[in-house]
Order: structure tokens, then C-alpha cells, then sequence
């Protein structure tokens, strides 16, 4: 089991009353008026977790598949019993046998080592003029979570403009990034968050 199965088979069972997933709630609806969503849509949620975004994203649209390598993290989401929901327990470099009209993501992008690899298999994921909309922290001084060794971790936050250049490369055109919400810590630190929208080729 990788250093990020393990820190969120510990994680799953207090997660969501963590006062950052607490805090992420809060963003999702800030989400939505920014897609072009659709009730008769598909969408992905990539590292979706407990469904901080997958709940709320199934309301607006057809059938959510919610993809994570954690069996204990999904088991949080599955009990919470949405109709429109689908489970899917692996990697997303195993390779998956749909096409969706969107992939969306919250806060799992910093624990895939290969960014640009994650993208090109988001890409070919997607429906041609599928939607892309990525929130993750900008880069950070790594005290966000403190132990990043520990927590899986492998990046420190992202430079948008590297990330934007990347999605470009793997086949993603309209491009746009922008401040969606801010992590706000018991040390007074805050983190901001952006989220990149793009669209499939
Ligand atoms: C910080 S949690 C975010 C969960 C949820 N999206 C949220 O915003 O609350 C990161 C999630 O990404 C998942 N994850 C990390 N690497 C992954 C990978 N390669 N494939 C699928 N899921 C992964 C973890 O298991 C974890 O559930």
C-alpha cells in the first residue's frame, strides 16, 4: 500500500469533520455557476473521496462516477447512499473505459506524482469539448499539511502557469484559472486555492 492509501485509510473516518473538508463544503457551490453543467451529463471526480464535491455535483447533473484509490475513503461516500453515484476503487493510470463530459477535482492533484501524465489520462478521459475544473493549492512552504512525507504528498502546490502549460501540451484549449477559495488553518495561515477550467480538444 502507497504512503497516501495508508495516510487516508487512517484519515477516511474523521474527514469529513476536519475543519478543512468542512471549509471545502463550503467552496462547491461557488463551482457550479462557473460549468457549463447539464442534467443529462457524466462526470468524473477524480480523488473524489468522501464526495465533498461528488454529493453536491450529482444534484446538477446525470450520474457522477467517483473515482479514488482508497477503499476507505469511498466507503464514507458510499454510505451516504446517492442514487447518481458510482463508486470506482482505483488508480487512474489502471486505465478506464468510459468517456464523461467533465472531470473535476478537489485537493488530490498534490498526491499524484506525475502531473503532466495525470492530465494527458484526464484528456483522453474525456468526451471531445469535455469540461477540465482542477482545485488544488497554490504553491505553498509545505506547512499545510505539516507531515508531507507522511500524508503522501508530492507537491508543495502548484504553479498555475506550469500547470496551464501542461493541460495545453495534452490537449486542452480555453484555458483559465482563478482564485475559487482560501483554506483558512488554526495557525492563522491561510491557503489559497485556485481552480483551473479548461476544455477538451
Ligand atoms: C485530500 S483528499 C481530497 C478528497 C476530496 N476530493 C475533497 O476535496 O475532500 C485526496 C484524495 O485523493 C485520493 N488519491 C490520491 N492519489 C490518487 C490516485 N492516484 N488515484 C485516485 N485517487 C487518488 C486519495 O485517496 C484521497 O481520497
Amino acid at each position: 500500500m502507497s504512503t497516501t492509501s495508508e495516510h487516508f485509510t487512517q484519515a477516511a473516518e474523521r474527514f469529513d469533520r476536519s475543519p478543512t473538508s468542512q471549509q471545502l463544503s463550503a467552496m462547491a457551490e461557488k463551482i457550479w455557476p462557473l460549468l457549463a453543467l447539464d442534467p443529462k451529463q457524466h462526470w468524473l471526480d477524480f480523488g473524489a473521496g468522501t464526495g465533498v464535491l461528488s454529493v453536491p455535483l450529482a444534484q446538477h447533473v446525470a450520474q457522477v462516477t467517483a473515482l479514488d484509490t482508497s477503499a476507505a475513503m469511498l466507503e464514507r461516500l458510499a454510505a451516504k447512499q446517492v442514487a447518481n453515484i458510482t463508486i470506482l476503487n482505483q488508480d487512474i493510470f489502471s486505465g478506464l473505459d468510459q468517456h464523461y463530459d467533465g472531470i473535476i477535482s478537489s485537493m488530490a492533484l498534490h498526491h499524484v506524482a506525475e502531473t503532466q501524465r495525470l492530465l494527458h489520462c484526464m484528456r483522453q478521459a474525456l468526451v471531445s469539448g469535455g469540461q477540465l475544473a482542477l482545485i488544488d493549492l497554490y504553491a505553498e512552504d509545505g506547512s499545510f499539511h505539516g507531515d508531507n512525507d507522511a500524508k503522501g504528498v508530492k507537491h508543495l502546490g502548484f504553479e498555475p502557469d506550469v500547470l496551464m502549460q501542461q493541460a495545453e501540451q495534452v490537449g486542452f484549449h480555453q484555458l483559465k484559472l482563478q482564485h475559487i477559495f482560501s483554506i483558512e488553518k488554526r495557525t492563522g495561515q491561510s491557503y489559497p486555492l485556485f481552480l483551473l477550467l479548461g476544455t477538451a480538444r
